[in-house]
């Protein structure tokens, strides 16, 4: 039972950190104690080893109001720390902004009149300060055997002809590069190629379709498009090439569009079939053309608010948005957060899964740590191969420190049992991250006490692709941990809860989570629809950024996100989030993922469609449905038990491990031959299984 697992507190606590303690054992918060009576919540130890930069919620609290009441002296001085071609004007305010859609246009400027690079500050700074032999890349490829270590100088080498020959292909500041490639160094190199020449890179996730990629390329026409000929992704062969080739075949044919060159990484690990897609005049390859550039590259200065890159991410409607933000404000952001959340330390080794296809990628992955001149792993294949061990079996090999990672790849592992951690050490790691979705208290209790053996914090950073980095964390050891609460508040982001007129309610409430004020890393723009971003923003809820998302803030101030408020299904007038009724399942011994939608009902309005997958010794019986049903109505109420529940193989999700709901909900309302696209699915076959299983 989790409640006999709870309140774990750690009698070893250093007491000079934490000045006042509750009865309990828990740091005072500022205005209120813990209220541990409906919370669960943990302590870590504090390993006297590491030297903290935050260590009590009062230091934090002090610190956040600093952040709030002076933000220019605040991010000034964390500004500081980069390198400035030419200082930014501090004889004004440091941001300008407007929140408020009735008094258009909507703007945020951070750092104006200010020169820098942000590429410079990730590589030729950390080589100036004679930190150029340190390792910045350990790359661990997808086969046993395959890796490599690149370090700054090597990064800073590669990066700059990468930088040449684009320039050599005439891209200038404000042209786009789009970058289609798997996990492997080029990636990050690419983008930092771009940005030091300040050409604006798109990512595009390597796992989406041809029709996804030609979309993405057709909005911002980049002149030049840089892949790779194939890659392998656990025992999956992916053809890069014939990917691209055939989505700039899309791109001919529907806008007479072409990117002058496509410049193609050929994987001396996978033979691919070049030859017969080769398109003289716009194809080149790699290995031809990069080791012949110098490996010294100007640096082109940008104004802080000129943009850095874009990132397409799902709207609740309509195409993809390209996200756009700018060198100044996310370069700042986006360090600091890496800085403090992951209280980085000369000599770790951080690792964080995501792909560089995904904000957590650009931010996690490339420009956060190396902003900080740490040395980071990256991975190309998936958590399951060879086997479910693969993830501790580089932790070990690296010695990471600090592991980030989301909650899908840790309910995977969950599900594929215990052995497969316990195989390995894991004793570099000081902690662990949790980010992109809500995770459940299973999960969370299974990372923490598996994976962490009680001694790792976790800290689940809630953000979006819109934020630049994270927004909502722990900052390790410095507060008790809640699992399944992102806790508080990244200094000068200031949360609000509103409820559904736009009023910002107070006090332990639950309501829409907006943001009142502007933070560096916000996402300046869509690109080429500023106008779209007004709408999508900021006219939900006038005078503040809308999330998307439903939150709640309990008695210790700590917040809760419930999900997106899209998801919302409303049963007889009772609000539910699916991530409630989802966390609830989850939590049942036998589940090893669930995922919940809003069927029409027709006395309810709507009810709720189970689809649950069973952990491997569990199988499907009514009394198994009647507990799941139980605890569902224990824990939240018996208007949101699910009217079915379909125990399914597998559910459908997105390569970054995000449930389609979309196609859920058809398959939940019947609707089987209007499923949709069903491109970025990571593995079409769920459906088929689902289809061919009853409710
Ligand atoms: O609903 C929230 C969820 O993911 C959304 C943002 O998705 P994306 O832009 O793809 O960025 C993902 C990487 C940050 C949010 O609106 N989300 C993200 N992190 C968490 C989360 N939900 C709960 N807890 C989190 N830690």
């Amino acid at each position: 039972k989790l409640e006999t697992r709870l309140k774990i507190i750690f009698s070893h606590l250093n007491a000079a950190s934490f000045s006042s303690l509750s009865p309990f054992g828990a740091p005072c918060s500022q205005t209120s104690t813990l209220q541990h009576k409906d919370d669960d919540y943990v302590v870590i130890p504090r390993n006297l080893k590491y030297s903290l930069r935050v260590t009590s919620r009062e230091q934090y609290a002090s610190m956040y109001m600093d952040s709030i009441r002076e933000p220019d002296m605040f991010w000034n001085k964390l500004a500081k720390d980069f390198f400035w071609k030419k200082e930014y004007a501090t004889s004004q305010p440091l941001c300008k902004f407007n929140f408020d859609a009735r008094k258009s246009p909507i703007f945020v400027e951070w750092f104006r009149g200010g020169y820098t690079n942000v590429c410079y500050n990730a590589l030729d700074r950390h080589v100036i300060a004679g930190r150029g032999g340190q390792p910045a890349l350990l790359w661990e490829g997808n086969d046993l055997g395959q890796d490599s270590c690149s370090t700054y100088q090597d990064l800073l080498n590669y990066t700059c002809q990468i930088s040449n020959f684009l320039l050599s292909k005439n891209v200038v500041k404000g042209d786009r590069v789009c970058i289609y490639m798997p996990m492997i160094p080029e990636l990050p190199c690419g983008m930092l190629a771009c940005a030091r020449i300040g050409a604006i890179h798109s990512v595009v996730f390597a796992g989406f379709s041809a029709e996804a990629l030609a979309g993405r390329i057709l909005d911002c026409c980049p002149k030049v498009v840089i892949t790779c000929s194939a890659f392998k992704r656990g025992n999956k062969l992916v053809d890069l090439m014939g990917i691209v080739d055939t989505a700039l075949q899309l791109c001919l044919e529907r806008e007479n569009f072409s990117p002058e060159t496509c410049l193609i990484y050929e994987n001396p690990r996978v033979a691919s079939n070049k030859d017969t897609l080769w398109k003289e005049g716009r194809d080149l390859r790699w290995q031809d053309v990069i080791p012949c550039m110098d490996k010294k590259a100007p640096v082109e200065w940008m104004e802080a608010e000129d943009p850095l890159f874009m990132l397409y991410t799902s709207g609740s409607t309509g195409k993809p948005k390209g996200v756009v933000h700018t060198v100044g404000g996310y370069m700042v952001y986006s360090a600091v957060t890496f800085k403090y959340i992951f209280d980085h330390q000369p000599g770790d080794v951080f690792w964080c899964t995501a792909d560089c296809g995904w904000i957590t990628g650009h931010t996690y992955v490339t420009y956060g740590p190396l902003l900080n001149c740490a040395t980071c792993v990256i991975y190309e294949g998936i958590p399951t191969w060879p086997d479910a061990g693969r993830y501790w079996q580089i932790i070990d090999k690296f010695n990471v420190t600090a592991f980030h990672t989301a909650p899908t790849a840790i309910r995977t592992l969950e599900s594929s049992g215990d052995e497969f951690v316990k195989k390995h050490s894991r004793k570099s790691l000081k902690l662990l991250g949790s980010v992109g979705e809500p995770i459940n208290p299973k999960a969370w209790w299974w990372y923490f006490e598996v994976v962490g053996e009680k001694r790792c914090p976790i800290v689940d950073t809630w953000w979006q692709t819109e934020t630049g980095a994270t927004m909502i964390s722990p900052l390790p050891w410095a507060w008790p941990l809640k699992p399944g609460s992102a806790t508080l508040p990244f200094f000068g982001v200031q949360l609000a809860l509103v409820d559904e007129n736009g009023n910002e309610k107070h006090g332990p409430c639950e309501g829409f989570l907006c943001i009142k004020g502007p933070w560096p890393g916000i996402a300046r723009t869509l690109y080429q629809n500023h106008e779209r971003y007004e709408e999508s923003y900021f006219k939900t809820f006038y005078g503040y950024y809308t999330t998307g998302d439903g939150c709640r803030r309990d008695d210790d101030g700590y917040y809760w996100i419930t999900g997106r408020i899209d998801d919302v299904i409303n049963v007889s007038g009772h609000r539910i989030s699916t991530g409630e009724v989802e966390s609830v399942l989850n939590a049942h011994p036998a589940c090893a993922e669930a995922a919940v939608v809003g069927i029409p009902h027709k006395v309810k309005g709507q009810g709720i469609y189970a689809f649950v997958v069973l952990m491997k010794e569990a199988s499907a019986s009514e009394e198994l449905r009647i507990s799941f049903l139980q605890s569902v109505r224990k824990e939240i109420g018996s208007f949101a038990a699910p009217e079915i529940i379909h125990w399914v193989t597998g559910l459908p999700k997105t390569r970054s491990g995000k449930v389609m709901r979309r196609i859920l909900r058809k398959i939940a309302c019947g609707e089987f031959d209007n499923l949709g696209d069903l491109s970025s699915l990571a593995d079409p076959s769920v459906i088929d299984d689902i289809l061919n299983t009853k409710p």
